[in-house]
Parts: C-alpha cells; structure tokens; sequence
C-alpha cells in the first residue's frame, strides 16, 4: 500500500442555493483542484457521494455529467450512495484505489441539494435511512430516533433528563460559536440557553436546535500519493488512517447508546494509523443531532462510554479544550447537505493542519479524525489525517 496525501480541499459555502448539484459540485471541485497546483485533465477518476440526487434534480450517474462539466469527460465516475456518510465513503474507497496503485490521483465529491424539498418530503427521504420493511412503518425518522437514543442514555446511565438536556444545550451553542467564525457555515449566528430552551419542540426531548438543518452544498477533496504531493504542494496532509463498517436494522441493535460500528470502524482506522485517541489534536464528527455528538465522543474514545456528557460539562469538546470537536460548527450549525458533509469534514481537518482556520483554528493541530454516519447508526466511516511536512 502506498501513503496517501491530500493536495487539494474544496466547498460551497453550505445553506440555500439556487446553483444545481452539478454547479455546487464543480464549484467545491475546482476549488480543490486549484488548491493541488493540478489541472482538471490529471484526474484520472472521481469519485462522487450523495444520497437523493434522483428526488432532488431526477438525476442519475451524476458522476459522468460532474466529469463533462470539469472538462474531463470519459474518466471512471461512479455515484456512492451510503446516506449521509456517502461522501466520506466516497473519500475512503477513492483513497483506497490510490493506495493500491490503481490511479495516482483522484478526486471526490460530495453534494446534496435539499431545500428544493419540503421539510416533509425531507424527513420522509432521510428517514428511508431506516429498515423500510421493519422500521419505516412505525413511522419513525430521524429526529425520532435520536429522541430514542437520548432517552436511552438517561435512563443507562441514570442521568436526570434536565442535566443531559442542558448539556445537548451546550452543544449546540458551542457548535453555533464555531459557525460564527467559519465563513462557510450555514448559521453564522451564536445562540444562548435561553434561545435553545425557547425553540419549537422537534421530538421529545429535541428541540429546534438540537437538529442539524436542511441544507444544499458540495465539497471536494484531492487525492493522491505521498511522493507525488511533496511536488505539488508544500503543505500536504497525509491520510493515515482509513476505518469502515456496517450494522443492520435498528431492531437488531442490542444498545444503540453505544454504536458499534463506530468503534469498529474508529478501531481499523486507528490500527492503521498506529496512533490512539489520546493523540488526537482535533475532531470533526457527526452531530446531526446534539445527542448523537456525545456519543461520537465515547464511540470515537475520546471519553468512556457514559462520561461524554460530562466532558461537555467541563468544556473539554470546545476550542481551547482537551480535544475540540467539531471547530467548523459541525452539521448543527455548518449545516448537513448530507452527502457533502464527509469530503466537507475533511476540508476543515485539513485547513486545520495547514494552520488556515483564522478564529477557529485549533493551535497546533497535526492530527485530526473525522467520523461520519449513515442512516441508523448504520454506516460509519472514519479518516485519520496527520500533518506530512
Ligand atoms: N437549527 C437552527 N435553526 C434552524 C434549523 C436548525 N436545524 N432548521 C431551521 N432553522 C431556522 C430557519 O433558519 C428559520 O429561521 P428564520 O425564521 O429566522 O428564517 C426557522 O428555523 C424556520 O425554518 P424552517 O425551515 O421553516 O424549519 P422547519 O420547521 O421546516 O424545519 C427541522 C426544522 C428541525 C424540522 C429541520 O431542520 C429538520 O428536519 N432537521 C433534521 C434534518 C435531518 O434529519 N437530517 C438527517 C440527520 S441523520
């Protein structure tokens, strides 16, 4: 195998556009294109994730009309579909072919428009992210089950559910203070207590604040080897380790308040990496919801299960803190065009570890994680990136 590096990051800024997939997917593309001191004609494959594309422009093989639009027309371009971790599944498997030797540089994409969409069209798209024989027809979604999960975790770890709704508050302005210093973010607005205690209820116990937003956005990233990135550019970030896994139905999942294939995917990640999550400088993680934050704190290893709400207690997830997560404002706040949330969380680690976050910049981050989800805690992806000069 050989080390992978990335070159080039790209993004939209993330909220309501009125630019198509295509466009939004260029636009982060060419970005991370000229970023790597390459041209579009050096790519020799791409790599695009999003999960609606057919209900939200009735499109397929987004891939190959992306391609034509940069001028590269003919290159492999298949579509990966994993919910909201497509992007990053999209990241991983381009990685990959890299790493073997099949190409030497590659680029990924991910997009998503989904204010074209009602927010009923929305929550019934996203909640096909459940088992549709066995879950759908309960009528559950997701802000449905992330209600569920947080229950479950108060009652675990017997926690009164006011303390833990305090600490989901905690998160959510933390996420809001981050997006008001990243120019890219969906919510560049901070929030207090009382603005999140004050919200419209979504699904007990989440309120308006506790949800990532509906969005639009595309982001890029580029991808090649460790030798070919030292001619390139003279700060490349090497990708050192990749984790991957799956899990089925809801149903079937004895506790989801501890996601198992999060700590397998984060556990291949840090095997390949050689590294631990005591060395880990900066997090981008996968807060669609508040609750689900803490638990990707404890999947991830940062705290042991059961002791991430007290983490966020002791600030120790803000800037400035033990292991800051989620600088860029994570989904809640940068928002969650969800098929361009993983190259997306890449972009800000990678910014991160050139030292590029202005206000938000974690000081001297030289390795960052990112962890995202698909559907029910179903397919979870994990990237480790280390400075490489
Ligand atoms: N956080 C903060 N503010 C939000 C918000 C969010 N998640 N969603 C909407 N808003 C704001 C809007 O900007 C708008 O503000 P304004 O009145 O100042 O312009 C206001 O709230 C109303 O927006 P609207 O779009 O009408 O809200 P909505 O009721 O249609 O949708 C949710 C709100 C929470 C239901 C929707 O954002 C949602 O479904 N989120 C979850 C998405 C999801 O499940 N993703 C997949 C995760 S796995």
């Amino acid at each position: 195998m050989r080390q992978v590096a990335i070159v080039g990051v790209g993004m939209t800024k993330f909220g309501k556009s009125e630019k198509t997939l295509i466009e939004m997917g260029a636009e982060a593309a060419m970005e991370a294109i000229n970023g790597s001191n390459l041209k579009p004609k050096d790519i020799q494959g791409l790599f695009v994730g999003c999960g609606a594309t057919v209900v939200e422009e009735n499109q397929t093989i987004i891939g190959g009309f992306l391609a034509d639009d940069l001028g590269i027309a003919g290159i492999p371009a298949p579509r990966i579909e994993s919910a909201c971790s497509s992007g990053s599944w999209a990241v991983a498997i381009a990685s990959m072919l890299v790493a073997s030797g099949h190409f030497d540089t590659v680029l990924a994409v991910g997009v998503e428009r989904q204010t074209v969409l009602s927010t009923e069209f929305n929550t019934r798209m996203m909640g096909s992210g459940v088992h549709s024989f066995y879950e759908s027809p309960t009528g559950l979604s997701f802000p449905g089950v992330f209600a569920m999960a947080t229950h479950l975790y108060a009652h675990k770890y017997g926690i009164p559910l006011k303390r833990l709704k305090d600490c989901l508050a905690k998160v959510a302005i933390k996420n809001h203070k981050n997006a008001a210093k990243n120019p890219k973010a969906q919510f560049q607005k901070e929030i207090t207590m009382e603005n999140y205690y004050n919200s419209m209820m979504v699904a007990s116990p989440l309120q308006l604040y506790d949800c990532s937003p509906i969005s639009d956005g595309g982001s890029a990233v580029v991808i090649t080897t460790a030798d070919i990135a030292k001619k390139l550019v003279s700060k490349p970030v090497h990708l050192i380790g990749v984790g991957y896994s799956s899990s089925g139905s809801l149903c079937g999942q004895k506790d989801f308040t501890r996601v198992k294939a999060r700590e397998t995917s984060a556990k291949i990640a840090y095997n390949m990496a050689g590294t631990t999550p005591k060395e880990v400088d900066v997090a981008e993680l996968h807060d669609c919801f508040t609750m689900a934050e803490i638990l990707a704190y404890e999947g991830l290893g940062f705290f042991e299960p059961g002791e991430g709400y007290k983490a966020v207690e002791r600030g120790d997830t803000e800037i400035g803190g033990k292991i800051p997560c989620n600088p860029c404002g994570g989904l809640k706040a940068k928002g969650h065009p969800t098929g361009a949330t993983g190259p997306a969380q890449v972009y800000e680690i990678v910014k991160q570890i050139r030292g590029e976050c202005g206000p938000r910049q974690v000081d001297g981050a030289k390795i960052g994680i990112t962890d995202t989800m698909g559907g029910s805690f179903a397919a979870i992806v994990t990237l480790i990136l280390k400075k490489g000069w």
